[in-house]
């Protein structure tokens, strides 16, 4: 018999192996710590004065730039002086920190003015991520900006580029998030509108000789301020960019595009895509896409990058940036014409470009083949009380005042509605074509109960809305998890037969994905991350308006909780226990 003794050669080995190994894991994951004040300022990105809610003084706030596996540390300061805050980590599954999601009223109580919190969480994926505030319609006062973690040293992407660069797109309103929300929970209902302008990377212009009112004041909008000059994306000429284009839109659905350039999508949210080449982009409210720029054009001279709405009737300018040739001077304005995007009504064109995006070969996480449970959701407006209200299964969400996590951790008493939302639509009798009024719809905090680790199937069913021939696009994020896209389709979703037509060999995985006009979509998802996790319309007027379901999985499994997510409804007593 062999003498038992630790230093056995294999033995050895073996511990060398590990200590190598533990000390380079150590070596790679950092540590990433942000000292982040969140204030309102007075900003004119484009051009027009007005309060916006800044990071330490600027809107985009800082990009957080980490590799796959850093850890990152976000101190918040909230200095709103009267205002609560909480931030989103958009696309980060927050895998065993899901107080850290930043969901207020799902996953933490908002944080209140003077008080500093605390978000911790591991970024588990290379890929383009986004941060955003999620309360109340805060987002859209300026607070958001962008998430690039980089695949560790020495790892190869199976694309390559030489330069990489954020756009991140939104729209803008001049009306303070205050007069849009009670404007939206008003009788009669006023609605928030078209934007007054597009915004890329924070900077857009609005024409202020619209604005010949004699009650602005002076200095309100001013042309020449250097604040509002266009965004300069400058590039050497033969040098290849990768761009991670992201849309934080409120309300607009995007088509962006650059004069001249072509673009290969390679990423989606945090996905390799199998390249696919475009001239311009769709892009949907919580989406993020990589996109490699050559620069291979005439570098005698500067280009646009246009921003367009499409979906939507638009009412906005299309929003402009310079694509600048070096050694051109950045400050060089293109003399040919704008960019005018596609047709915005034009369905199929944006349906196709979504059905382009499959998983890249080499790179397919192939979804499980049959899934447990079928969820549809019927995406419809309603009239509740007298209020205009988004729904699904006709049921309106609300928000509860003690947030889902907490309650359910700590078992606390009637927190929400226990009886569970429906898991369908009367689908046989529905006429998803018809002009809406669906008087039998109500309004909710209860959530959908997920068996931890089973498949479940969305399929998001639009509809017409409240507006005769009116059907509109709605893109869903999903939060704690990506899903897998299995198909999508024209009119009323069969779920006897279409299911026989998912994609279950190349579907690419997303956080967020668009149901187009009086179509469906249907989805995949493990519900294997413990936690309570948010699914909604990025549309921020939408969500504010009751479009949103929550799911549940695993609650048994989340541990502890920190304190500092309580003190809000029924959680005031564990603030201080
Ligand atoms: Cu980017 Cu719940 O949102
Ligand atoms: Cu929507």
């Amino acid at each position: 018999m062999e003498a038992p003794s630790l230093l056995n050669p294999p033995r050895v080995l073996l511990l060398i192996v590990l200590c190598v190994g533990i000390v380079s894991l150590t070596e790679a994951a950092k540590v990433r710590r942000y000292k982040w004040e969140v204030k309102y300022e007075f900003k004119a990105p484009d051009c027009f004065r007005k309060l916006a809610i800044s990071i330490n003084g600027r809107t985009p706030g800082p990009t957080i730039l980490a590799h796959q596996g850093d850890t990152i540390i976000v101190e918040l300061k909230n200095s709103l002086l009267t205002e609560n805050v909480a931030i989103h980590w958009h696309g980060i599954r927050q895998i065993g920190t899901p107080w850290s999601d930043g969901t207020e009223g799902v996953t933490q109580c908002p944080i209140l003015p003077g008080e500093t919190f605390i978000y911790k969480f591991v970024v588990d994926r290379p890929g383009t991520y986004l941060y955003h505030a999620h309360y109340g319609m805060q987002r859209e006062a300026g607070l958001y900006g962008s998430i690039q973690v980089s695949v560790p040293n020495g790892t190869k992407e199976p694309f390559s580029y030489d330069y990489d660069r954020s756009l991140v797109l939104t729209d803008w309103y001049h009306k303070s998030t205050y007069e849009q929300a009670t404007g939206l929970s008003s009788i009669p209902f006023v609605w928030v509108g078209e934007p007054q302008s597009l915004l890329i990377q924070g900077k857009g212009r609005f024409n202020c000789s619209l604005l010949a009112s004699p009650s602005l004041a002076p200095g309100t909008c001013n042309t020449s301020l250097p604040e509002c000059s266009p965004f300069v994306l400058t590039v050497v000429p033969g040098k290849t960019y990768r761009l991670r284009v992201a849309s934080l839109a409120s309300l607009s659905a995007f088509n962006f595009e650059i004069e001249g350039h072509n673009m290969t999508v390679v990423e989606a949210d945090g996905h390799n895509v199998e390249p696919f080449v475009i001239k311009n982009l769709n892009i949907y409210s919580g989406e993020t896409y990589s996109v490699l720029v050559k620069a291979d054009q005439d570098p005698s001279r500067n280009y646009w990058m246009g921003l367009n709405v499409v979906s939507r009737k638009p009412a906005t300018p299309t929003g402009l940036a310079i694509f600048n040739y070096y050694p051109n001077h950045p400050r060089r304005m293109p003399t040919t014409p704008t960019p005018v995007g596609p047709l915005w009504n034009d369905s199929e064109y944006r349906l196709a470009q979504s059905l382009a995006i499959k998983a890249r070969q080499g790179y397919i996480h192939p979804p499980p083949l049959t899934s447990h449970r079928q969820i549809i959701l019927l995406n419809t407006q309603n009239s509740i009380n007298g209020f205009r209200r988004w729904s699904v299964n006709n049921v309106s969400f609300t928000l509860p005042h003690t947030p889902y996590l907490i309650a359910l951790n700590q078992n606390l008493k009637h927190p929400f509605d226990p009886i569970a939302p429906p898991d369908t639509y009367d689908y046989v009798n529905y006429d998803i074509f018809k002009l809406q009024d669906n008087p039998n719809a109500t309004s909710s905090n209860s959530i959908y109960r997920l068996k931890f680790n089973s498949t479940v199937d969305i399929v998001l069913q639009n509809a017409n809305t409240m507006v005769a021939n009116n059907s509109e696009t709605h893109p869903w994020h999903l939060h704690g998890h990506d899903f897998w896209v299995l198909g999508y389709g024209k009119g009323k979703f069969d779920p006897i037969n279409d299911p026989k037509k998912y994609n279950l060999v190349d579907p690419i995985m997303k956080n967020t994905v668009p149901v187009h006009p009086y179509g469906w979509t249907a989805l995949r998802f493990k519900a294997d991350n413990p936690g309570v996790w948010a699914f909604h319309c990025h549309i921020e007027a939408h969500f504010y308006m009751g479009m949103g379901v929550v799911f549940e999985e695993g609650i048994e499994k989340v541990g502890k909780l920190p304190l500092s997510i309580m003190g809000c409804g029924a959680s005031k007593g564990s603030h201080n226990p």
